[in-house]
């Protein structure tokens, strides 16, 4: 311990999730999205798994995803082929653009959440025989068709997370935002009490998700859902996708 130090870049510039499905050759981009790890407003107070997300994401033009993945993607699915280990399936890049092109945080092989939660949503496309085609290993549909919609997702977090938080709360107003038009919500750490009752059970507890005709209408829609739901010491958010729709 000391007698080595670590140098690292610090990076500035804008965060910007791609998400791409691939068969271990041709790969197949999803919309763009862009997440809020932050877990307070202005991107204030530690990092979290993701606070919320929105779709498209605005920083950047969806027209050039194609050279983006070319330069950062397409080596990571070329090199995994070439060591005889081809990766079928979703491959997540987080990505920082800064002025000096875009740099490569993170892979995961996963959906992002809360990524998924906005990408999802305005897909056109049936997922399903594209996923049976890169199960199969012949990735054979070229492009995926999108919703012309914005989406955005807004998570609920239990009191105190991302550190330690209570659970078992009941969650009251799931009924109304079912109701509403364009919104949905996506459960992540629920359960059941002994009541039947939908309860707290985890950190990021639901994803609030709505559509709209662009960003500032989805906003309005997400927060109106949002606003409806309530569980002790849940909290979220209250300016996703807020910087984006201020350069509109
Ligand atoms: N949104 C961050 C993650 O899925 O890792």
């Amino acid at each position: 311990s000391g007698s080595r130090i670590l140098i690292e870049d610090c990076l500035e510039g804008e965060e910007l999730s791609v998400l791409v499905l691939t068969d271990g050759e041709t790969i197949l981009p999803l919309a763009s999205a862009r997440d809020h790890k932050r877990a307070y407003d202005h991107d204030r107070g530690p990092n979290t798994g993701g606070m919320g997300a929105y779709s498209p994401s605005q920083q950047f033009d969806e027209s050039s995803l194609g050279d983006l993945i070319q330069k950062t993607v397409r080596p990571m699915v070329e090199g995994l082929a070439k060591e005889g280990t081809p990766y079928r399936g979703v491959l997540y890049a987080g990505l920082m653009l800064t002025k000096n092109g875009p740099y490569v945080l993170e892979y995961n092989c996963r959906f992002g959440d809360p990524e998924t939660e906005v990408i999802l949503p305005r897909m056109k496309s049936d997922l399903l025989p594209v996923m049976m085609q890169i199960a199969e290993g012949k990735l054979k549909t070229q492009t995926l068709e999108w919703h012309d919609k914005a989406c955005i997702t807004v998570v609920m977090a239990s009191g105190g997370y991302p550190g330690s938080y209570q659970k078992g709360f009941p969650i009251r107003g799931l009924e109304t935002v079912a109701a509403m038009k364009d919104a949905v919500v996506f459960h992540a750490g629920t359960s059941f009490n002994a009541k039947k009752e939908i309860v707290s059970a985890g950190g990021r507890v639901i994803a609030v998700t709505a559509l709209g005709d662009n960003l500032r209408a989805a906003h309005d829609r997400v927060y109106q859902a949002i606003n409806q739901i309530h569980f002790e010491g849940g909290f979220f958010r209250r300016d996703i996708g807020q910087k984006a729709i201020e350069v509109l």
